[in-house]
């Protein structure tokens, strides 16, 4: 059912990793045996899209072309492009080495447990509605806090979901977003649905994502991505 479209992956690696911590950025850091990087690489080279860009920090281009998409051979990768400062101006620099193409699925690197069932229901789902995103429901209660720390309300937990990655779009209208982004100077955002809401009064439909599709952000959460890609092998 794909093969009409054409569909680009932007894995999403230019990041600094600061609440890490760590010596290496925590997109190269070894967990389970590879780079987390890797992971989601690999997924997206199993997977139906036709063609990958990885979006990296300007000084490791060349060690990311080595150490992970020869090392590896994830031959669908089509380029290695330098990021931004912000996760946005990186998404950016994605788009536009992706000019042709149909769909993006634009994924966080820090995300290494992506599996095949979420590219593909990513897929379907963006070919039905033009803009979507994986996410789960929430498990805890939610407050809403006053600038004293005073819960203020209790949202009802059944319209709250955690919204993950990949989000998908079509390639036009995420352009064109963006393109309205830049001719704006709020730029406080914090991810691509919330581009397409604001500048393009697209609303994305949130699809089922997967608990253990976490975002390596701390260290706690290196050691939950080992257990979970442990699992896997
Ligand atoms: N990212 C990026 N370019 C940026 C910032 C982030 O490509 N300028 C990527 C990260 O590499 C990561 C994803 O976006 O894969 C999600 O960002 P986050 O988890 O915040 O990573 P970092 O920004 O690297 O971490 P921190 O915020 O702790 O510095
Ligand atoms: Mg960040």
């Amino acid at each position: 059912m794909f093969r009409n479209k054409h569909f680009t992956a932007i894995v999403l690696a230019a990041g600094k990793g600061r609440r890490m911590n760590s010596d290496i950025p925590k997109q190269y850091m070894n967990i389970a045996g590879k780079e987390v990087l890797y992971y989601s690489l690999s997924a997206f080279q199993e997977s139906p899209v036709d063609d990958i860009i990885v979006v990296v920090s300007q000084d490791d281009i060349d060690f990311c072309k080595n150490n992970i998409v020869e090392k590896y051979n994830i031959s669908k990768v089509v380029s290695v492009v330098a990021g931004g400062t912000e996760r946005y101006w990186s998404v950016k620099e994605g788009l536009d080495h992706a000019s042709g193409t149909d769909y993006v699925l634009i994924h966080d690197g820090a995300r290494p447990c992506i599996n095949q069932d979420i590219i593909i229901r990513s897929m379907e789902e963006v070919i039905d509605s033009g803009a979507c995103t994986v996410g789960v429901p929430v498990q805890y209660t939610i407050k809403v806090v006053d600038d004293n720390n005073v819960g203020i309300d209790t949202p009802k937990r059944d319209c709250l979901w955690q919204v993950q990655t990949p989000q998908s779009f079509l390639y036009n209208d995420i352009v064109t977003a963006y393109e309205k982004m830049q001719q704006d100077n709020y730029l406080n955002i914090t991810d691509d649905t919330m581009i397409m809401e604001r500048y393009l009064n697209k609303k994305s439909r949130l699809i089922m994502g997967d608990y253990r599709n976490i975002k390596i952000t701390t260290s706690e959460d290196v050691l939950i991505a080992d257990v979970f890609l442990r699992k896997q092998l």
